[in-house]
């Protein structure tokens, strides 16, 4: 059985046996998870990658991290060790409502203005990576409230980890899920199970569509990328800057010309020198393509007013 790390040295002891993580050998590791995806681990955290894989190369009977290093890069089943790869790495850091403001200037002012201009036309949205799915669900809560459960409208939530999209497929949540959404929102969309964990309305994920996909992979996520919307929050945080502007080159291409596209509240695209620009959308700030921003901007005066949102019941604020 593994025992516990020597941060410094980055050495681990399992049996009688010790499992390091030498410099030349988290160099190789590092450049190739980045490369593959996008996640990016500095010169500080050797320790901390050397902490979330041990346990997981201890697991396949390995003693080394260098082999660890060629089982990925030239196994023939490399690509079901990736996966599990994603799954060590997953930051489950997520939860309902997060940052609501992003959710209610899609379900107030961008959504009515996408039906407005392109009536029947479905919304399609895409949460880029889902996590357990508070993310989506989220959204697909804000559009019901707001009124447009009737109209048509697509999420696609993706992650790269398996073991997330699973979790995210199955919708059962704890407590701590709901920290931030109000609780009137949480008896309406969830049932509580005996447990004491909640699972989602099967109503609510009607139109989430939930798929496996690498956000370093362009050829993965071309396709999700044409959405009209897309939330791609607290997950660039981890990437390298140019794994970054990779990423947000698909977008460029596939986005239609007033696509919208959400970040997490430390993440900035504005020293990456890439064609999107910083656009305030109520009280969401967005990113949306080179000089687009005044066109997507003009979407504020048509927001209504709290007193007449109030009077209709169609909004909700956090
Ligand atoms: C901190 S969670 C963010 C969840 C949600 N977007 C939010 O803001 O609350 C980060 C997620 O990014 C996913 N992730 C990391 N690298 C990824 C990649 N290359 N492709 C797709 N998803 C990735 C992880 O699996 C994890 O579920």
């Amino acid at each position: 059985m593994m025992q516990r790390r020597e941060p410094q040295s980055a050495v681990f002891r399992y049996g009688t046996e010790s499992l390091s993580l030498p410099v030349e050998v988290f160099v190789l590791l590092r450049d190739l998870i980045v490369r593959r995806t996008g996640v990016y681990f500095d010169d500080s955290k050797r320790g901390f990658l050397a902490d979330k894989l041990s346990e997981g190369v201890a697991s396949l009977g390995m003693t080394s991290f260098l082999d660890y290093y060629y089982l990925l890069r030239y196994d023939t089943d490399a690509g079901q060790h990736w996966s599990r790869l994603m799954d060590w790495l997953a930051v489950p850091e997520t939860y309902f409502w997060r940052q609501p403001e992003q959710f209610e200037a899609l379900a107030r002012l961008v959504a009515p203005a996408h039906y407005a201009r392109h009536p029947g036309e479905p919304l399609r949205i895409w949460s880029a990576a889902c996590c357990s799915g508070e993310e989506p669900l989220s959204i697909a809560i804000a559009l019901t409230e707001a009124g447009l459960g009737n109209h048509p409208w697509e999420i696609h939530a993706s992650d790269g980890s398996p073991a997330m999209l699973q979790r995210a497929r199955h919708g059962r949540y704890s407590e701590r899920a709901f920290r931030q959404l109000p609780i009137a929102l949480r008896d309406r969309y969830f049932r509580a199970c005996s447990d004491g964990t909640w699972q989602a309305d099967p109503g609510l994920t009607r139109n989430i569509r939930w798929t496996l996909a690498n956000l370093a992979n362009p050829v993965e996520i071309a396709p999700l990328a044409s959405a009209h919307v897309i939330y791609c929050r607290n997950v660039f945080i981890y990437f390298s800057e140019d794994a970054i502007r990779s990423v947000v080159k698909v977008f460029s291409e596939r986005m239609p010309e007033t696509g919208i596209l959400f970040l997490g509240a430390s993440e900035a695209l504005t020293r990456l020198g890439v064609n999107f620009e910083l656009a305030e959308i109520g009280s969401g700030f967005a990113y949306v393509k080179g000089g687009q921003r005044q066109r997507v901007e003009a979407l504020n005066g048509s927001m209504p007013s709290q007193a007449d949102a109030a009077a209709t019941g169609k909004a909700r604020t956090a």
